[in-house]
Parts: structure tokens; C-alpha cells; sequence
């Protein structure tokens, strides 16, 4: 914070933290035998955590390599802080925000040979069609403001995107309305429920680095994944 320096998005944002980081509401009700779909469309649960092992310190090497990519992303507002990306997979590399047109999703010609290793990873990952595959760097004291990313107007939860926290140093919060902070710890990759209203705070000095997937028609394997994850999620022995 900067002392009675603060504009109405950061503000609105610090406001949105005292009021959600310790959670307000009851965790849904475990149900037996969930599928994929009803996991991540219905559940009502504000996050998924995904069994899955990441390589974070390859990844964190290589990023460190492409580092010099990274653009602004989303500060067409100036509603962020120290917000920056770019796209692994999708249209282009700096393409970060959501965009239709007919461009195809690809790896991006730029990070092949800054960022082999990442890429051989999630291509042998398959979880679905890729669309965008993103790094996000938050720097010391950056701040994502709050906002919704999909509007479902119904309340239910949407979980879609994959959020994968390559490092997550002390003092960052990830805030879910009503559902206080995701637990994130590094190499943890978390299904959140981006339709509803989050905000990001790096309170630290470091710079914080997640990677961010977008994918459409997931595998069976992946959707299996899912099914599994919510089951250790919730202290269960996943069957099958
Ligand atoms: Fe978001």
C-alpha cells in the first residue's frame, strides 16, 4: 500500500481483501461417484486441487531464460500492478488476453528454443486442445484487482482454467469471494472458480510466477484426473 495514494481500483481491491481472506461460507458436500463434469459446472467447491506432479524448477529456469518477454497484461485501465505475461501456446506470444478471431492455438515460435523442457511437459501432459498457455509474473507488491473472468450469471461454480504456481512466495494471496485464499504452495496447480470475483496481492519483495492453461475437450485421462483429485481433495480413497 501506498499511504492515501491508493486509485479506486486498489482500493476497492484492499477492501475486497479484509472482507475475503478468511473464508465466510461451508464447504459444499462431498458426493460419491462425481464425474468431471458435475465436479467443475456444479460441486459449488470455489477451487479444485490437481493431483498432478509439476516440474516447477525446470519450468523456473527457463522462464528466467524468456523473462525479457513478459509484456503488461490487461493494463489498459491501469487497474493492476506489476502485472505481466506471455503465451507459451496460443495465438501469438503476446496475445495474453482473450481474443476471437481465426487464429489457430500453437506453440509460440519465440519460446521453443528459450523454453523446450515447459513445452515437452505439457505437450506429454495432453489434457485436451490447448488453447492459451500462459506465464504470469506478478512483481513485488503487484496486485490483480478484482474482477469476475467468465460471467455465468447462475450461481454455481465454473471451474475451467488451470492456475499452476511455479513459485508462490510468502505473502501472496489469491482471494475468492467468500471463500478466502486458495492454500497455494509452489508446484501446486489449482482448478479456481475464475466466475467468481478474485483478486491477487504479492505483498512480498520477490516476484511471483504462475502459469495459467486454457484447454477445451479434455481427455478422458484428464477428466479422470479431475475425478481423482476430488476425491483426495476431500480425504477420500479414489476408487477405479
Ligand atoms: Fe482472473
Amino acid at each position: 500500500m501506498q499511504g492515501g495514494k491508493l486509485n479506486k481500483h486498489e482500493q476497492i481491491s484492499h477492501l475486497f481483501y479484509k472482507a475475503n481472506k478468511d473464508p465466510c461460507k461451508i464447504w459444499p458436500r462431498y458426493r460419491n461417484n462425481a464425474d468431471a463434469d458435475w465436479i467443475t459446472t456444479e460441486s459449488g467447491i470455489p477451487w479444485l486441487k490437481l493431483h498432478k506432479e509439476i516440474p516447477t524448477h525446470q519450468i523456473l529456469a527457463e522462464i528466467k531464460q524468456a523473462e525479457h518477454l513478459l509484456i503488461n497484461h490487461r493494463d489498459e485501465y491501469n487497474e493492476h500492478r506489476g502485472w505481466r505475461s506471455f503465451c507459451l501456446h496460443g495465438k501469438s506470444l503476446k496475445q495474453t488476453q482473450h481474443c476471437e478471431d481465426s487464429r489457430p492455438f500453437q506453440w509460440v515460435p519465440e519460446i521453443q528454443n528459450l523454453m523446450p523442457k515447459t513445452v515437452e511437459f505439457f505437450r506429454s501432459w495432453a489434457i485436451g486442445n490447448y488453447e492459451r498457455i500462459r506465464v504470469m509474473a506478478l512483481q513485488p507488491k503487484g496486485y490483480i484487482a478484482l474482477h469476475r473472468d467468465l460471467v455465468r450469471e447462475q450461481e454455481s461454480n465454473f471451474l475451467t482454467a488451470i492456475n499452476i504456481a511455479i513459485t508462490q512466495p510468502d505473502d501472496c494471496h489469491f482471494i475468492i469471494k467468500d471463500w478466502g485464499q486458495i492454500p497455494f504452495s509452489p508446484g501446486d496447480a489449482y482448478m479456481p472458480d475464475i466466475n467468481n470475483w478474485h483478486a491477487v496481492f504479492n505483498h512480498s519483495e520477490q516476484t511471483r510466477y504462475h502459469i495459467i492453461v486454457h484447454s477445451n475437450n479434455w481427455t478422458d485421462s484428464f477428466k479422470e484426473t479431475i475425478r481423482r483429485s476430488y476425491d483426495l481433495m476431500h480425504g477420500m480413497k479414489s476408487h477405479g
